[in-house]
């Protein structure tokens, strides 16, 4: 047993010199030390040893043991030393690396600019969840049941009783049912819409919703508002106008188009040869969209206004596919650092 123990000292010695890596370390450590290993193997034959030399085997192997420790400990210790972080010292003859720093992304920007202007003027700021129920999205807001507009083909349904809000109006009824009048609030948002995914639409997209509840508001305090919003967004000598339209929620209810100032009114492929560029919806609250919150449209009127930011953001920086906003290309952003 005494040439035993000398023999696995050798064979340990010769084995951990090509041990080069985390693996290997582990294999001789099953191999040798383990409690299924050679140095084990040997202890348990200790019992079968003549009782007088059992001492002096005994103390062989407790060193052969230690022995063996001692060679693992400073292979891993050797394997491990570089990624330690006191590798090569600093190479200063280097060029430097650039810090990066991020910057806001352009729809932020856009957004942050015409927030800016509302709360200049008064109004506050609420959001609500981009996760509706029917009843926020469509029915408070006087949607009739079978209006084209909850139409599968437009809405995300998540259930039978949640979907993905198509607009921010929802969030005029969730302020609505925790406030009383007088209101002015802007409401920024998300919104999705199940639409066909090209340069144009995109089937998420931004809006601004905004919201004017008191005793005596008129269409010409909208006006008011709402022009002066867009002569200092856009620029004092920017043509503008209404046109009549239909919202569920509004009665009257207007567009307001501006001049195109890509080609300044004469007509180009942006405004479809028209010469004016839709940018928001609006109009009076409709009495029913009061009465489903519980204001008393008797008492109070109120206005309420709809733009998407992320054609607002396109026309200003002249970005021809809405889906570059997406893409989270680090060349395209970069464009926007301010
Ligand atoms: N919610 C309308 C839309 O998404 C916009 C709008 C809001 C119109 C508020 C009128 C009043 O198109």
């Amino acid at each position: 047993m005494h040439s035993e123990i000398t023999s696995l000292r050798e064979e340990a010695e010769n084995a951990i010199r090509t041990v080069t890596d985390a693996r290997g370390i582990d294999e001789f450590r099953v191999r040798f030390l383990a409690r299924k290993g050679s140095i084990a193997a040997l202890f348990d034959r200790l019992k079968t040893a003549a009782p007088e030399d059992r001492p002096a085997l005994g103390k062989m192997l407790n060193e052969l043991r230690s022995a063996v420790q001692q060679m693992l400990d400073e292979k891993s210790g050797a394997i491990q030393a570089p990624a330690s972080g006191e590798a090569a010292p600093a190479d200063l003859s280097l060029p430097g690396r650039r810090g990066f720093i991020g910057s806001k992304h352009p729809l932020t920007q856009t957004l942050d600019e015409i927030r800016a202007i509302f709360v200049s003027m008064g109004f506050g700021v609420a959001d609500g969840p981009e996760i509706e129920d029917d009843y926020h999205n469509f029915e408070a807001l006087n949607f009739p049941p079978d209006h084209p507009a909850r139409d599968m083909q437009d809405t995300f349904f998540l259930g039978p009783r949640a979907l993905l809000r198509t607009h921010t109006s929802p969030v005029q009824i969730r302020v609505m049912e925790e406030h009383q009048p007088p209101l002015r609030v802007i409401m920024p948002g998300k919104v999705y819409r199940n639409e066909a995914i090209s340069a144009r639409s995109y089937c998420m997209f931004h809006q601004v919703e905004g919201l004017c509840v008191d005793r005596g508001v008129t269409f010409a305090e909208l006006k008011g508002t709402l022009i002066e919003f867009i002569t200092r967004y856009y620029g004092a000598g920017l043509k503008f106008r209404f046109r009549p339209t239909f919202f569920p929620f509004t009665e009257p209810s207007a567009d307001i188009y501006i001049s195109c100032f890509i080609c300044g009114g004469k007509g180009c492929r942006l405004c479809k040869q028209s010469g004016w560029l839709e940018i928001l919806g609006c109009g009076m609250v409709d009495p029913n969209v009061f009465r489903s919150v519980g204001y008393d449209p008797e008492v109070y009127t109120g206005y309420a206004f709809g733009m998407g930011i992320d054609r607002i953001a396109m026309l200003r920086h002249g970005i021809d596919d809405i889906r570059l906003f997406f893409d989270n290309d680090i060349r395209f952003l970069n464009q926007f650092r301010q």
